[in-house]
């Protein structure tokens, strides 16, 4: 056969396929989103998320050492207070469960890097991510208190801050709140691009925080819409984020590959709740191989162009990166 071209040459053999991957990536780039909540000796499983659990703050460092152990050395708190009103106060409280947290961690783990997760919603009586006016959640007026969040999260102990609310003029209002505070050098990841997804509904049981009537779509995006995120993220730039998150990620993939074309900042995506869901639930009933599924799913998010991955799999994913299976 007079064939010179023949793709499968470099396919031969595992040494040559690792020197020819096109995609590579490493478990500094990892973020494991963990669930902290009220009360002592607490470690509970999330039903709809097998394998994941709420920890009381006492808990928490056996789960931060796992991690450490497994090469994560990176997470991002969501806070599951006791009481909840209109205007979430269990959100910048100075006792709040998300700023206890930190602060241990930061205690006990100086190696650990903390990013807060800044929205309203895990601390609201009505579930919705800021202030209500009637049944409308208000944009400027929720802007005060995403800022004072920021705040009370970064003098507990964050190293970085993470809105994920969507109101417009979030990244600015924190921004100006840190810097007049003196917090100049915490860097903001936003949750730029962020639709109105099906796939949060495991973390709504997770953190009690699903909408007491109607739904998100008045503040998360469309997920008919592309443009927007770009939209989004280059407001958010031009405010001052400096990372530019992605979310959901494996129905996205065309989105975080042209965030990253477009905008010249490090690009992070979140691989949600209903995406571990899913493939937890496949694997339970024998349907699909879940490592094989996880190193998949991962290689593709890494290869649609993202830098950062936050996962629930964050510490099976650095596993197959220690085992060379992805990387
Ligand atoms: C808070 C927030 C949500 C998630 C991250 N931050 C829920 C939501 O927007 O309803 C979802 C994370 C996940 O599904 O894993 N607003």
């Amino acid at each position: 056969m007079d064939m010179i071209i023949r793709p499968r040459r470099l396919r031969n053999g595992s040494t040559l396929r690792k020197m020819v991957r096109e995609t590579r990536m490493d478990k500094s780039s990892l973020i494991y989103p963990m669930f902290v909540r009220e009360g002592e000796n607490i470690r509970e499983e999330i039903p709809t998320m097998p394998g994941q659990y709420r920890y009381s703050v006492d808990q928490m460092p056996y789960k931060l050492e796992e991690l450490l152990k497994a090469g994560v050395d990176k997470v991002m708190f969501f806070g599951i207070p006791d009481h909840k009103d209109a205007c979430g106060s269990g959100a910048y409280a100075q006792d709040g469960i998300v700023q206890k947290a930190f602060r241990k961690a930061k205690e006990e783990f100086p190696q650990m890097y903390l990013i807060g997760d800044v929205c309203m919603c895990e601390y609201t009586s009505h579930g919705h991510c800021g202030i209500l006016r009637g049944e409308y959640v208000d944009n400027d007026k929720t802007l005060e208190y995403l800022a004072k969040i920021a705040l009370s999260q970064v003098q507990a102990g964050a190293d970085m801050v993470a809105p994920s609310d969507m109101m417009d003029g979030r990244i600015a209002a924190i921004r100006n709140m840190l810097d007049k505070n003196g917090c100049l050098e915490t860097p903001i990841m936003s949750y730029a691009v962020k639709y109105a997804s099906a796939f949060y509904g495991p973390f709504r049981d997770a953190a009690g925080s699903a909408p007491a009537f109607g739904d998100r779509k008045s503040y998360q995006m469309d997920y008919h819409n592309v443009r927007e995120g770009v939209k989004e993220a280059l407001l958010d730039m031009e405010e001052g984020a400096d990372i530019i998150m992605v979310k959901p990620a494996l129905s996205y993939l065309d989105v975080i590959a042209r965030v990253k074309e477009t905008i010249d900042l490090p690009v992070a995506a979140y691989g949600v709740s209903g995406e571990y869901a899913l493939i937890k639930a496949g694997a339970a009933l024998g349907y699909v191989d879940e490592d094989a599924i996880v190193c998949e799913m991962a290689a593709s998010v890494y290869r649609a162009g993202t830098d950062i991955f936050l996962t629930y799999y964050a510490e099976k994913i650095a596993q197959f990166m220690d085992e060379g299976r992805i990387g």
